[in-house]
C-alpha cells in the first residue's frame, strides 16, 4: 500500500510521486553548471526536506558525486535532512535577548512543546530553533514564528502566542 506524504510545502502525493517530481525537477538542470543550490532549494520545497535518498537523486540527475551534494546540504543551515514542522519558532539568544530573559523563554517553550531546541514537535506543527540575533535587539527578548517577530516576550505570553499557529497561522 502506498503512503500519502504531507510535507511542509503543502506538496502531497505518494512517496513515489514526490520522488518522481524531484527527479524531473533536477533533470531540468542537468547541464546548468552552478545550479546545485538552486536545485536543492526547489527540491526541498517539493519534498519538504533533503534525506539521503533525495540527495542521491539530485546527484544522479546533475551528474555530481553524492559527497558534493551532501557537503552543500550540510554546510547551509537552511537545508534540512530531517522533516521540519509547518512553522519555525526561533528564540533569540543573542546578547541583548540573553540578558533580558531569553533563557526563560527557551525553557518555557521546551516545556510547552515537549521538545528540546533543535527539535520538531510530534504533531509536525513546530520546529524550534535558537537564533543568535534576529536584528531586533531593542525589542529584547525577541522571538519569531516564521516571518512574524514577537517583541519583549514573557514566558507567560507563550500560550497565547502559540495558540493561533495551531490553526494555520497568526
Ligand atoms: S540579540 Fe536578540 S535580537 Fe539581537
Amino acid at each position: 500500500m502506498k503512503t500519502t506524504v504531507n510535507h511542509v510545502s503543502g506538496c502531497t502525493g505518494t512517496e513515489e510521486e514526490l520522488l518522481q517530481r524531484v527527479r524531473q525537477l533536477a533533470s531540468g538542470y542537468k547541464d546548468k553548471e552552478g545550479s546545485l543550490i538552486q536545485v536543492l532549494h526547489m527540491v526541498q520545497s517539493v519534498y519538504g526536506y533533503l534525506p539521503l535518498t533525495v540527495q542521491q537523486i539530485v546527484a544522479e540527475e546533475l551528474g555530481l558525486p553524492l559527497s558534493t551534494v551532501a557537503g552543500v546540504v550540510s554546510f547551509y543551515s537552511f537545508f534540512a535532512t530531517t522533516p521540519r514542522g509547518r512553522h519555525t519558532i526561533r528564540v533569540c539568544m543573542g546578547t541583548a535577548c540573553y540578558v533580558r530573559g531569553g533563557v526563560s523563554i527557551v525553557e518555557s517553550l521546551e516545556k510547552q512543546l515537549g521538545i528540546q531546541a533543535g527539535g520538531t514537535t510530534a504533531d509536525g506543527v513546530f520546529t524550534f530553533e535558537i537564533a543568535r540575533c534576529i536584528g531586533s535587539c531593542g525589542l529584547a527578548p525577541a522571538m519569531t514564528i516564521d516571518d512574524t517577530v514577537y517583541p519583549e516576550v514573557k514566558a507567560a505570553d507563550l500560550p497565547s502566542i502559540l495558540e493561533p499557529w495551531y490553526c494555520g497561522g497568526k
